[in-house]
């Protein structure tokens, strides 16, 4: 049986532009998602976040559910464009008093609030300045975190500045495929240094009692073949995935190699002296969400990639069942990629920010039986509580996600939910996994 400390932090994730909705509501400026998912062929059958599961209004229902499965936690973002409309300047009020009245109400349920203070939701007027390729771009969200602290920092405690920064530079800035949805390497490039700047600024502003991390997008890397070209070319996604972060945020220095690697993109003047040491004040905890792991080969044939500076790698097959994002399952790498942190890298408490899966569910008339998405929670946790049992201090988990909501580019199609949303009627219904969840929890094992 694996139990988990009495004091883990059992809780669930969401983010700001995947379930509010209420884009134009009490103030909100537009931010490069709205224009985004605004585009053409950009997010799939055209859908938007303009209604998403209208959170915005739903929000005392849903915590009250979130307070009936039990959990201690809550992990959302906050929209910097409801918060400071056009990235810079005063704040709005309205915008401000949404999330007074949500973190209120969760606190009135005796659930901890975990914002996020950047979960993808650029406001569009710093991408019309250029974007998180520009360093003014850091230090505006340096002014949002010191203004959003000085609002809301009698009620937090743990304050996540950034979620997953290799999706915002790689995804939105190398291949296109998200928001503001650029295909400038050099520019992806630049935009993650400053996005690691921007959360060593917020850091700063931020200190006091509060505690300050990030999230990243960690997973465990390994070579098709134990043969020199494979060997290679997992390096260098693992650099780029993960030592890219790790490193300069645990370590205050970027891997040679992977400076190496990018030589041929960039100069990297955008690194300015002293910047390093900023990053590199190590942050309290690190969130790291986690879904599946990678394997990977050398490639035949040069491909443009999130992997930019690399275009001889590609990702191979590892036989494994997949989810409905074709994501394969595989637990162990969740282990792994805890015992190698645990291994490389000063210990600092972990969390698991964000872990789940999407799967074909259906509504029948008695529920949602999704057993599938049950075993993969299962599995993980399994792998957290070995983890902790070999010394890794990982401290809490957070399932993503609470509700189905708008998967980015992919757009409501994946549900990721452990509560189904009928989105013609927004009514929520626990799946069987939620209900699987608030035992786990109400018991503290598996
Ligand atoms: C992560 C994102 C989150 C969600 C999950 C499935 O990359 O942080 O918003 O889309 O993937």
């Amino acid at each position: 049986m694996s139990t988990f400390d009495p004091g883990f932090l059992w809780g669930a994730a969401t983010s700001s532009y995947q379930i509010e909705g209420a884009v134009a509501e009490d103030g909100r400026g537009p931010s490069i998602w709205d224009t985004f998912a605004g585009t053409p062929g950009a997010v799939r059958d055209g859908d938007t976040g303009a209604v998403a599961a209208d959170h915005y209004h739903r929000f005392p229902g849903d915590i009250a559910l979130m307070a009936e499965l039990g959990l201690r936690a809550y992990r959302f973002s906050l929209a910097w464009p409801r918060i400071q409309p056009t990235g810079s300047g005063p704040v709005n009020q309205r915008g401000l008093d949404f999330y007074r009245r949500l973190t209120d109400t969760l606190l009135d349920h005796g659930i901890e609030p975990w914002p996020t203070l950047y979960h993808w939701d650029l406001p569009q007027p710093l991408e019309d300045g250029g974007g998180w390729p520009v360093r003014d771009t850091a230090e505006r969200f340096a002014e949002y975190a010191a203004l959003t602290y000085a609002a809301l920092g009698d009620r937090i405690t743990h304050w996540t500045t950034l979620n997953e920064p290799w999706c915002s530079a790689f995804l939105g800035y190398a291949t296109g495929r998200h928001a503001p949805g650029r295909r400038e390497p050099a520019a992806a490039v630049r935009a993650a240094h400053h996005l690691l700047l921007g959360h060593g600024l917020a850091a700063e502003a931020l200190r006091g009692e509060a505690r300050v991390g990030l999230t990243l997008n960690l997973t465990h890397v390994t070579p098709l073949h134990a043969e020199p070209a494979d060997l290679d070319a997992a390096r260098r996604v693992d650099g780029m995935q993960n030592r890219l972060f790790l490193d300069p945020l645990l370590r205050a220095t970027y891997p040679d190699d992977v400076l190496d690697d990018l030589h041929e993109v960039t100069a990297f003047e955008h690194i300015h002296d002293g910047d390093l040491k900023r990053i590199g004040a190590p942050p309290d905890y690190l969130g790291i969400n986690y879904y599946a792991p990678l394997l990977v080969a050398a490639g035949s044939t040069p491909t443009r990639s999130a992997y930019v500076g690399s275009p001889l790698v590609r990702i191979a097959d590892g036989g494994r069942p997949r989810t409905a994002m074709g994501w394969e399952i595989d637990e162990r790498g969740l282990l792994d990629l805890l015992l190698r942190l645990k291994n490389d890298y000063p210990a600092i408490p972990l969390y698991i920010t964000e872990n789940g899966a999407a799967f074909d569910d259906v509504v029948q008339h008695d529920g949602v039986h999704d057993t599938d998405r049950i075993a993969y929670l299962d599995g993980h946790l399994r792998s957290c509580a070995q983890a902790i049992s070999r010394g890794v201090p990982l401290r809490g988990y957070f399932v993503w996600s609470l509700l189905d909501n708008f998967e980015w580019s992919f757009g409501y199609a994946p549900r990721f939910g452990i509560v189904h949303v009928d989105y013609a009627t927004q009514r929520r219904t626990p799946k069987d996994s939620a209900r699987w969840y608030a035992e786990v929890i109400r018991r503290g094992s598996l």
